[in-house]
């Protein structure tokens, strides 16, 4: 069973050290995470295999790593100073501070067509606040999404030293793109990668890592001549595509959407998104942009930009003459990408049936949640339906619905109901016992490859076999990692939770004919393999 609650995977990255929420010690910080030591690796081979596949892996791309403090007018001449920003309104009534573009498009049914259209609604009392229903609000005004810091140790006041963490990493290589023409000596087409943070500040972060202030991109400007542009669009909607399908994403969860007219970023004459079936609903993955030679056009010098030292244009020497390239932009982001990952590869299923008489305990605690839930006052009445509709739905299935218990006991409102402490202590013993949670990821992305254990721990010579195999499997390039914590059965369940594609275990038969048990996480097949093969063996089945 997929997972069918965000909070299904907060709480696995929190349990099993992927992610957690940030400066904890201090009670937290809204909407920041930090990745920890499985996240980080599992991260990473999120940006190293985009980076295989967008630049070792082609021949018309380079690389570059920007810095993230820029010169000012990078962002007055890129047009964000002017138009990054969000439309806010405030209530007079509860002094909520809403997205006014979201109260019109959640109360007229559409989006609206611009800041215009939004206060007009507002003036004639047609649109409500969404908290608590009053039709005073303010006009609205575009709030600017980039965080400001100063350069320099005297904040003079003034603005001087005044400069913007980014908040996209496209901007870094536009303004080298001159720089990596001449020093590469490219020829169009071509395109530059990035990976690096960006900073928004996001008025509605939220939905994990979905959405936050501090967040990391992996961005391409592909250079064409104007009217190659738009097949150069199409092949690299169709290269990103297949990259998530490669590394083992359901195409059921992926779609193509065109963006809408009138959700076209300034610069863009046309933009697609790749979008994955998030368990909050269909949400955006990655925007691929046509962004025209909106662009170079505008950090180089002329009437409009009298501050830029230079052109960024191109010799072609086939037409032989100078013109500024059009620009395809694939943009995805690192944590988002890493959420899709670990959504999709997230299952739990109901291995063997617990005895009757535990199922009915929990039966009845489950129904008394569904009933605590309904007497609730001062609880959303969506989140009132929607408790009450899980809690009679799992304990009508049990033990069927066991796994869906497991996202149940997760969800931050459930806990709030004193009765699901109960359910807790009885459905996590359970649950443990008698489900396996596994993270099919591709083995290129999970966050360990192989896992080594010894049959018995205080067994010295198989502790320094099963320890040597570790190390030379680390030594051949594979992330391996040696434990002895627990009986293999337990072993096993903890690395399928993390998604370690292959345990190995070391018996006393590996001590007189060199061979171990080698298990697979998916098929949980286990075959008797020849130390000599297993790392070769391994090391193709990652390629
Ligand atoms: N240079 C174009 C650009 O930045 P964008 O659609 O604003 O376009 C591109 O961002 C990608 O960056 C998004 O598809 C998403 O994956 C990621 N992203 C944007 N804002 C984000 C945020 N607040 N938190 C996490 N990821 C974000």
């Amino acid at each position: 069973m997929p997972a069918s609650s965000l909070e299904t995977i907060v709480s696995l990255c929190k349990r099993r050290g992927l992610v957690f929420p940030s400066s904890s010690v201090y009670g937290g910080l809204g909407s920041t995470w930090d990745y920890g030591p499985l996240g980080v690796e599992l991260k990473n081979n999120v940006k190293r295999a985009w980076w295989r596949a967008v630049v070792h892996e082609r021949d018309d791309m380079e690389g570059l790593d920007a810095a993230i403090l820029m010169n000012r007018l990078v962002w007055k001449y890129s047009g964000h100073e002017a138009t990054f920003s969000d439309p806010m309104t405030d209530c007079r009534a509860c002094k909520a501070r809403p997205r006014a573009d979201h109260v019109f498009a959640a109360q007229k049914g559409r989006d609206p067509k611009g800041l215009v259209e939004i206060n007009a609604a507002i003036a004639a009392k047609d649109l409500a606040c969404p908290k608590c229903g009053s039709k005073d609000l303010t006009e609205a005004r575009p709030f600017n999404l980039m965080f400001r810091t100063s350069v320099g140790p005297v904040d003079t006041g003034d603005e001087s030293g005044l400069v913007y963490l980014r908040p996209e990493t496209a901007q870094g290589i536009f303004v080298n793109f001159g720089n990596v023409l001449d020093t590469m000596r490219r020829k169009l087409p071509f395109g530059i990668a990035q990976v690096g943070k960006a900073f928004r500040n996001e008025i509605t972060p939220g939905n994990f890592t979905f959405r936050t202030r501090e967040f990391e991109q992996m961005e391409i400007e592909y250079f064409v001549r104007p009217g190659e542009d738009e097949a150069a669009h199409e092949m690299w909607i169709a290269e990103r595509k297949k990259w998530y399908l490669d590394l083992g994403m359901r195409a059921d969860n992926l779609r193509v959407r065109e963006q809408e007219k009138h959700e076209l970023a300034h610069y863009a004459k046309r933009c697609v998104d790749l979008e994955y079936l998030f368990p909050m609903g269909w949400s955006e993955l990655e925007g691929i942009a046509n962004r025209t030679d909106f662009d170079l056009k505008a950090h180089s010098r002329s009437p409009e930009n009298p501050d830029a030292v230079g052109e960024l244009h191109y010799f072609d020497p086939e037409q032989k003459k100078h013109y500024v390239p059009y620009v395809i932009e694939p943009s995805a982001g690192a944590d988002r990408a890493t959420l899709a990952f670990l959504c999709d590869a997230y299952a739990d299923s109901l291995v063997k049936e617990p005895p009757a008489a535990d199922t009915a305990k929990l039966r009845e605690l489950v129904e008394s949640f569904a009933r605590s839930v309904g007497r609730r006052e001062g609880m959303d009445a969506d989140v009132k339906q929607r408790l009450q509709a899980a809690a009679e739905a799992i304990a009508a299935g049990l033990p069927a619905t066991l796994p869906t218990l497991i996202g149940l006991m997760d969800d931050a409102d459930a806990n709030k109901i004193e009765v699901m402490k109960k359910v807790r202590g009885v459905g996590e013993k359970i649950a443990e016992e008698h489900t396996r949670t596994v993270l099919h990821l591709h083995p290129r992305l999970a966050p360990l490859t192989v896992a080594v254990f010894p049959l018995k721990r205080n067994e010295p010579r198989l502790v320094e076999l099963a320890r040597g195999i570790k190390g030379d499997l680390q030594r051949a390039g594979l992330r391996a990692v040696y434990d002895d914590t627990g009986a293999i059965g337990k072993l096993y369940r903890r690395q399928d939770e993390i998604g370690t594609p292959w345990c190995i275990t070391v018996d006393f038969q590996s001590l007189e004919d060199k061979t171990v048990t080698l298990r697979d996480r998916d098929s949980m097949q286990q075959e008797r393999a020849p130390l000599g093969e297993i790392g070769p063996t391994l090391l193709a089945r990652l390629r």
